[in-house]
C-alpha cells in the first residue's frame, strides 16, 4: 500500500482526464500493488500462427509477459481438425467464390479452451463487428480470460457465431485478409494498459483517446535544431503553467484534428 502511495504522489493529474476513467486506473494501480490484481490469459485461434507470432515477441509486450502480467497462446486451428488432410475449410452452400471455415476444428479448439478456464469473452475478429476503440480496450485489461478467434476466407459458418463466440470485434471500417492483424492490434492495446506493463503507469492515462483528447506534442534535446525551436514554455521550469499548455494544445488539436472526439461523449 505504501508503494502505491508513493505512485499516487507521482501522478501529473490532467485536469482533462475524465474521472470515471481515473477511478478505474487507480482502483487497478491499488489492486495491482496489494497483488489481488490477476494476471491476463489470451489464447488466439488462428490458421496462421507465423502471421501473428512476433507480435508478441518484442519491446513493451514481450516484457509484460516476462514478468508474468500476461500469457499468450497462439493455437493452430489445425491442430484440432480430425480431417486425414487437416482441412478446416469447405465451399459454401450458397456457392460463390471463397471458402468458409468448418465447424468442427473451431468448435473442439474452443471446447478444449473453455473446458480448463471460464472466458470473460471469445471475440470473432470480422468487419462486421463492433469497432474496437480505447474504451473497450480499458474495459478488457480488467479481464482475467480473453479468447480471440481469427477469422479467414469467405467466413466462418454462421453456427459458430451464433453458439460459441460471445462478440464480434472490428478494428475498422476496411476488409482485411484475415482476423490475424487485428486480433494483434487488439491484443496490444489491451496488454499495455494492464497495470505494471507501463514502466511508469501515469503514462497510459495521458494517452491519446483516454479522455477523448488526442494526446499533446512532446519535444525532446536539441531545444533549437537548425533554428526549429522547442515552445518557450516547456523551457521555463514552471510546471503549472506547462500542464495547462499541454491541456490547451491537447484540445486544440482534438478540435482540428479530431473534433468528432469532442461530441462522441458529450
Ligand atoms: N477481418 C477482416 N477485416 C477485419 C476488420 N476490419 N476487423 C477485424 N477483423 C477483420
Amino acid at each position: 500500500m505504501i508503494e502505491t502511495d508513493s505512485k499516487l504522489d507521482k501522478l501529473n493529474l490532467n485536469e482533462s482526464i475524465n474521472t470515471k476513467n481515473l477511478v478505474c486506473r487507480l482502483l487497478a494501480l491499488t489492486f495491482a500493488n496489494t497483488k489481488l490484481y490477476g494476471q491476463m490469459r489470451i489464447d488466439i485461434l488462428t490458421i496462421l500462427p507465423e502471421l501473428i507470432q512476433g507480435s508478441f515477441e518484442h519491446s513493451i509486450i514481450k516484457r509484460a509477459k516476462d514478468k508474468g502480467l500476461v500469457e499468450v497462446y497462439i493455437h493452430n486451428i489445425r491442430d484440432y481438425s480430425t480431417d486425414k488432410h487437416k482441412k478446416v475449410d469447405d465451399y459454401a452452400f450458397s456457392g460463390g467464390a471463397g471458402m468458409v471455415m468448418t465447424i468442427q476444428p473451431i468448435e473442439a479448439a474452443i471446447e478444449a479452451l473453455t473446458s480448463q478456464r471460464k472466458y470473460d469473452e471469445i471475440i470473432y475478429t470480422s468487419p462486421d463487428g463492433e469497432t474496437f476503440n480505447q474504451q473497450i480496450a480499458n474495459r478488457y485489461s480488467s479481464f482475467e480470460n480473453i479468447l480471440i478467434l481469427c477469422g479467414h476466407y469467405k467466413g466462418i459458418d454462421q453456427r459458430i457465431r451464433e453458439h460459441l463466440i460471445t462478440k464480434e470485434m472490428s478494428i475498422g471500417d476496411y476488409v482485411l485478409t484475415g482476423g490475424e492483424l487485428a486480433a494483434a492490434v487488439m491484443a496490444d492495446a489491451i496488454i499495455r494498459l494492464i497495470p505494471g506493463v507501463l514502466s511508469d503507469e501515469t503514462s497510459a492515462l495521458t494517452d491519446s483517446f483516454q479522455d477523448n483528447l488526442l494526446s499533446p506534442p512532446v519535444y525532446t534535446r536539441p531545444a533549437d535544431y537548425k533554428g526549429w525551436k522547442v515552445p518557450e514554455i516547456l523551457l521555463s521550469g514552471n510546471t503549472k503553467l506547462i500542464d495547462n499548455w499541454l491541456h490547451e494544445q491537447s484540445m486544440e488539436r482534438t478540435k482540428k484534428l479530431r473534433p468528432d472526439l469532442l461530441q462522441r461523449y458529450e
